[in-house]
């Protein structure tokens, strides 16, 4: 049986998880806005791989007899600067997201809850992926980002994600 705690922060997470698909598809639909059609794809998968990450911990929180409980999302930003600045967005919210992670890990200590710690593990490893993917265009995206050839070959570079 999961602790009580653990189910509550898992629940949280399941929102925090949920917020980020949001967010994703609210950068979607802002790229679209834009013809920015391969960084509207890229956003788009981002969301769903968010949304799995929401199940993975409704599916934990089941498997050990606990109860799911879904809470309000926050109100996605609608408007950005240009894709520079939505990347800059999406470097700095995984950044959270893993200290989030980081919390729960403690937590799992705390209540010297194996199980949960052992299924963090993957959410760890997970947020390197995560920073590391945003950190790269981020980088490549500061160096083109006055470039209106240069935005749209970026935006062909996103396209290609599977
Ligand atoms: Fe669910 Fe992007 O971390």
């Amino acid at each position: 049986m999961i602790k009580e705690a653990i189910q509550r922060a898992f629940n949280e997470q399941i929102k925090k998880e949920l917020d980020s698909a949001y967010l994703y598809l609210s950068m979607a639909a802002y790229f679209d806005s834009q013809n920015l059609e391969g960084m509207a794809h890229w956003m788009k998968l981002q969301a769903k791989e968010e949304f799995k990450h929401a199940m993975k911990f409704y599916e934990h929180i089941n498997e050990r007899g606990g109860r799911v409980e879904l809470f309000s999302l926050e109100r996605p930003v609608k408007e950005w600067a240009g894709p520079f600045e939505v990347f800059k967005h999406v470097y700095e919210h995984e950044q959270k997201v893993t200290a989030s992670i980081y919390n729960l890990v403690e937590l799992s200590k705390k209540e010297n809850d194996h199980a949960a710690y052992n299924f963090l593990q993957w959410f760890v490893n997970e947020q390197i992926e995560e920073e590391s993917s945003a950190s790269k265009i981020l980088q490549t995206i500061e160096k083109i980002k006055d470039s209106p050839v240069g935005i749209i070959m970026m935006d062909r570079e996103l396209a290609k994600r599977e």
